[in-house]
Parts: structure tokens; sequence; C-alpha cells
């Protein structure tokens, strides 16, 4: 399969695109960042550009586009709401305009659409966002089914590795415990989360198995990111003291948060006969990924320097 990965650069597109392309002819669409010694052909450029969008889909002539390119900080979403609006909800619809007999269309989503007030969302829950980045994401999702109701809308969580070592949750808490900070986790916020490759692995499953429609594509567990912290803790020898419990209610972040975002990916499980990951063998890839290296073959797509890959070392925020 030829497949374009848009977003190239991100948490989950650098992971996505490296996985595929293990046995798929991959293009990544990277905005200003070429990354260097990826292996995957790539594009580079704004997409929200006149005409960028049909450029990138004659230029690698893709089967399949995974489109994970997005304004993905919540709290940058609440400050640039129009821009938030333009790359999450418009930018999909355009896609999905191309795609329209060129391509097969996966429109990457996020369990934030929900307001958390239940948990164990399947597909027939009735969305409510409540932050900006939500409604946008979930008006992206509407986008993108209104003009092509043969694509797939896959709602989310990750954690991994990404080229700067910020983007993640995991990668926050493992590089700030790592250089002895303290860290928060929320004990009222709770996600199914799952490794970016692993992810990766369940959306090839779906091209493989030609889905289409909304899919909730999660991890098996629903744990606190409290708990989160404490997992990473232990597997990196710690007791858990340096993990304070704190409510998000009481820490002031600037985007209205979700308290249980944990979604039932049943739905998925069935049609692709797969096991959906598990948090404790996701987190035990995540530690083998690192000790193997992982993390600077990611740093040195964007830095060849490479002086210190813990972005926390010379002390860092220790909140979540
Ligand atoms: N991270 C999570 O935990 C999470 C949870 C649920 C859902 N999701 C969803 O998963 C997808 C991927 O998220 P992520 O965490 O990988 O995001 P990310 O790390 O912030 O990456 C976003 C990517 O989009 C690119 N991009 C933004 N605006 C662009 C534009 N105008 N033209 C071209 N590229 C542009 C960025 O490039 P530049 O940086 O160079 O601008 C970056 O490569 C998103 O759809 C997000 O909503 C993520």
């Amino acid at each position: 399969m030829r497949i374009l990965v848009t977003g190239a650069s991100g948490l989950l597109g650098v992971n996505l695109a490296s996985e595929a392309s293990r046995e798929h002819e991959v293009t990544g669409q990277v905005n200003a960042l070429p990354l260097q010694g990826a292996g995957f052909e790539q594009i580079t450029g704004d997409l929200m550009e006149d005409g960028a969008v049909e450029q990138m889909l004659d230029q690698a002539r893709p089967d399949w586009v995974i489109h994970c390119a997005a304004l993905a900080d919540v709290d940058a979403c609440e400050k640039e709401p129009d821009l938030a609006k333009q790359v999450n909800t418009l930018l999909p619809g355009r896609i999905a305009k191309a795609c329209a007999g060129r391509a097969k269309l996966v429109y990457i989503s996020t369990d934030a659409v929900f307001d958390g007030i239940r948990g164990g969302y399947t597909e027939e829950d009735i969305p409510n966002p409540l932050s900006i980045y939500a409604r946008t994401k979930l008006d992206g999702e509407e986008a993108v089914l209104k003009t092509d109701p043969a694509a797939i809308v896959a709602r989310i969580n990750i954690f991994g590795w990404s080229i700067f070592g910020k983007r993640s949750l995991a990668e926050w808490f493992f590089y700030n415990l790592q250089a002895g900070l303290p860290v928060k986790g929320f004990t009222d916020v709770f996600i199914t989360t799952q490794l970016t490759t692993d992810l990766a692995g369940m959306l090839l499953a779906m091209l493989a198995g030609n889905l289409s429609g909304l899919y909730h594509v999660v991890g098996a567990d629903c744990a606190s990111k409290y708990d989160f912290a404490l997992q990473i803790a232990r597997r990196m020898g710690m007791d858990g003291s340096l993990v304070s419990p704190v409510s998000v209610d009481a820490y002031g972040l600037k985007a209205a948060r979700s308290h249980n975002l944990c979604l039932d990916a049943t739905k998925l499980s069935r049609v692709i006969h797969k096991p959906l990951p598990q948090l404790s063998t996701g987190l035990d890839r995540f530690f083998e990924q690192y000790a193997r290296g992982y993390p600077q073959v990611l740093r040195k797509m964007v830095d060849n320097s490479m002086e210190n890959l813990n972005p926390y070392a010379q002390g860092g925020s220790s909140g979540n």
C-alpha cells in the first residue's frame, strides 16, 4: 500500500510513518521541519496554504491518507480559536474533499470529544466537548464524514517517544523523574491510552481490513494519570515518592478538562479480531524502546548535536 501520513514530525505521525514504512511505501508530510534520516519519503509545506493539499496528493499518489496533522496543544487552542478551527476543522474537510475518488482517508480524532462525566464511551454515545480543541476536533470529524462517509474516524489517546522529547505525558513523567524532579499526576483524569507504535499496528490493521466509519482506537485499560505516573516511576526502580496526587480541578489549566475519558473499543477489537493492547505491555515496550536508543534515533532526525537527551535535566517544570 502507498500511505501518506500528515503531521509526520508529530508524536503520532513520526512513530506511525516509521512503523508503516517497514511494510508499506510511506510518504510523510511535514510542516516546517524536514526530518533527517527518517526511513520514509517526505513532502514539506504548510497544509493551510492554497493548493498544498492537492499538491501533496499529486506528489504522493497514496492509496490511504492518515491525517495526523493538527493543532493538538489543548491550551494553545483556547488562545487561538480561529487557528484551531482552521487547522482542526476546515483543513480535514478540505482533505476529505480532495481525497474523493483518489485516496481513502483516516482522520485522527480524540477521546476529548466527550465531557468525561461517565466514561466507558462507545461510538454510539453523544459527544459533548468541553474545550475549543475538543470542539474543533469533533467538528473536524463531522466535516470529514459529511464529505466522505467511507472515511475512517479514529478517536485515540497516545503516549510514546517524540522528536523533541516533550510531546507525550509519558516522556514528561519519565524525563522529570530521571532528572530527580517531583511530578504531579491527576487522580481524577482517566484515559485508555496506548503506545504510539501499538496504535500504528491497530491503524494498519484497520487499513488492511478496509474499514470505514467511526471507531474508538484505544488501549484495553482505563487508568488515572496519577496511576500512569506511578507505573512509570516503578519501572524506573523508584518508590513513587516523587509522584504527588493532585486534582485537575485544583490545577488552574486554561482549557477545561474532562475527567473520565476512557473509551470502549469493543467494536474495533471485534472487527479486526485482535485484542486491544494492554497498558502494562505498552509501558514495557516504551521502556524497551528507550533501552535500544529509540528516543535518540528520533532526536537525531532534528538535532545532530544531541548534547542532552533529557529536556528537563537543567531543571524544568514539575507540574502536570
Ligand atoms: N497527543 C495525544 O495524546 C493525542 C490524544 C488524542 C488525540 N490526538 C490527535 O492525534 C493527532 C496527532 O497528535 P500529536 O500529538 O502527534 O500532535 P503533534 O505532536 O502536535 O503533531 C502535530 C503535527 O501537525 C503538524 N501541523 C500542524 N499544523 C500544520 C499545518 N498547517 N500544515 C502542516 N502540518 C501541520 C505539526 O507540524 P509542526 O509542528 O512543524 O507545525 C506536527 O507535525 C492529532 O490529530 C491529535 O488531535 C493526540
